[in-house]
């Protein structure tokens, strides 16, 4: 006899959460930079249709799987596909994702948790230093920083799921949302932030291509935490008498709206401090920008509102930013602590000591990684490229596998689980409930298109990643 699964105390709170998990690093740089480089308002539009259109109904789809199962990602795919001896293995690969996806991201939270740290501290002509990051991630001081975002992620998971990760979620989000909110009009008043609103929200729909619209897909899968088993394990602590497809609407939407207000945030606060910024210097990646580009901003900040404002404009964005890393990285520490705990007995302390040792090792290993140790840092050359330990793991897991985690769920969903299991959980076949059209929809589309857009989007990356 199983004691009864932790819960979500609320519907509020499973919200708060799983945008939690969605609003990350890639909503508050990623999406903004892709944005910028890759069509603007028509990137925006395309953006939207993948999240509605595809993310959507593979979150529905992951979500049902965990609240039906009760059960973390490899106990689900053991548990609902009856003994088969194959769709475990997709579930080994929806547990080794978020391990590994966690040890690069418990690297940029770290640099993060510096930078906060250096921006509080009034530090900011250190910070605009261009020399600076390429010397900050050698350092020893990242280890420090390192202790102290392991600390605050096993402090909140320790807790468990009511009193941990929704009551972290409770009370960080609603801050991220008000940080934000006032950094964007804080940004709005500066000297030509309009041009930046402009360049951000202009469609160019000549620089969609496949490319782009593959990038757009991509990103919407990361931003909503697809493929990593978090909304699986999300959904399995989900009460019974909440409506999948309601709550999965608001958090896609406040993902998205997320999103959208760091482009209000970036854009604008770009152009203003470089009314003649060369746009080709915005195809830098999403680390440079937030690493090297934005302090520069910070400091230049100074000439007209002083010193100490803007020390706490630096402050209230590194901390918006760390607060959606840590909801994230929780979140996704989640997942293999919950198959620790379900699989192998595990108490919720001894889990989160095993997984913080091994993945701590792997990630001073990408730490390791940046030039200090050479064989990590030429870890293995393929297309031509030499490839460090950190972008190996980011190109495997966070570009190549998450496509196929998504495939695999839906085709599990549809054709081993089967449809009408599936219009249980979402309630459709229920005589008292009246299934939405997103409902039917979502039926329709995990069972046709979207694994074929999804196997498109796997095959090309590897086509384009390795040879
Ligand atoms: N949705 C998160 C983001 O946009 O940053 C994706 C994510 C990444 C979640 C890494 C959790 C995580 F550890």
């Amino acid at each position: 006899m199983s004691a009864t699964r932790e819960q979500f105390g609320s519907r509020l709170g499973f919200i708060l959460a799983a945008a939690g998990s969605a609003v990350g690093i890639g909503n508050l740089v990623g999406f903004p930079v892709a944005a910028a480089k890759n069509g603007g308002g028509a990137f925006l539009f395309i953006y939207a249709l993948f999240v509605l259109l595809v993310c959507l109904p593979v979150m529905m789809a992951e979500l049902s799987v965990g609240r039906a199962s009760q059960k973390d990602p490899l106990g689900a795919y053991r548990k609902l596909s009856d003994g088969s001896p194959l769709w475990p293995i997709a579930g080994w690969l929806v547990l080794i994702t978020p391990y590994m996806i966690a040890v690069f991201y418990t690297v940029i939270t770290i640099w993060l948790f510096g930078y906060l740290f250096e921006a509080v501290t009034g530090n900011l002509d250190q910070l605009a230093n261009p020399d600076y990051f390429g010397a900050f991630i050698n350092s020893n001081k990242v280890f420090v920083y390192f202790i102290a975002v392991a600390a605050i992620v096993n402090l909140i998971l320790v807790g468990g799921v009511k009193d941990g990760i929704e009551r972290g979620a409770k009370i960080m989000m609603p801050i991220l949302f008000l940080m934000l909110i006032g950094l964007v009009i804080f940004v709005l008043t500066l000297d030509n932030a309009f041009a930046g609103v402009q360049y951000y929200l202009v469609p160019d729909f000549s620089k969609i291509d496949a490319r782009v619209i593959n990038s757009a897909l991509s990103q919407a899968f990361f931003s909503l935490s697809l493929g990593m088993g978090i909304m699986i394990t999300y959904g399995s602590y989900m009460s019974r008498s909440e409506k999948i497809a309601s709550s999965a609407k608001f958090v896609a939407l406040t993902d998205t709206a997320v999103a959208f207000s760091a482009g209000l945030l970036i854009m604008p606060a770009i152009f203003s401090f470089n009314p003649d910024i060369n746009t080709a210097e915005l195809s830098e990646s999403s680390v440079g920008l937030i690493f090297t580009f934005l302090p520069k901003i910070f400091l230049a900040l100074q000439t007209t509102i002083g010193y100490f404002g803007a020390s706490a404009v630096a402050s209230i964005f590194f901390l918006l930013v760390f607060f959606a890393a840590i909801t994230s990285l929780v979140s996704i520490t989640e997942v293999p602590v919950s198959s620790l705990v379900g699989e192998k007995g595990y108490s919720r302390p001894k889990a989160l000591l095993v997984l913080t040792v091994s993945m701590g090792l792997l990630s001073a290993a990408c730490i390791l990684s940046f030039g200090r140790v050479e064989w990590l840092t030429g870890f293995v050359t393929y297309a031509d490229q030499s490839k460090s330990l950190f972008d190996v793991v980011i190109d495997v897991f966070y570009d190549t596998i998450l496509p196929l985690n998504g495939l695999l769920v839906c085709l599990f969903v549809i054709y081993r689980w089967k449809k009408l299991n599936f219009h249980k959980e979402l309630a459709c076949s229920d005589p008292d409930y009246s299934c939405s059209k997103l409902e039917r929809y979502v039926d329709f589309s995990l069972s046709t298109f979207i694994p074929v857009i999804l196997f498109l989007v796997f095959a090309n990356t590897v086509a384009l990643k390795y040879f």
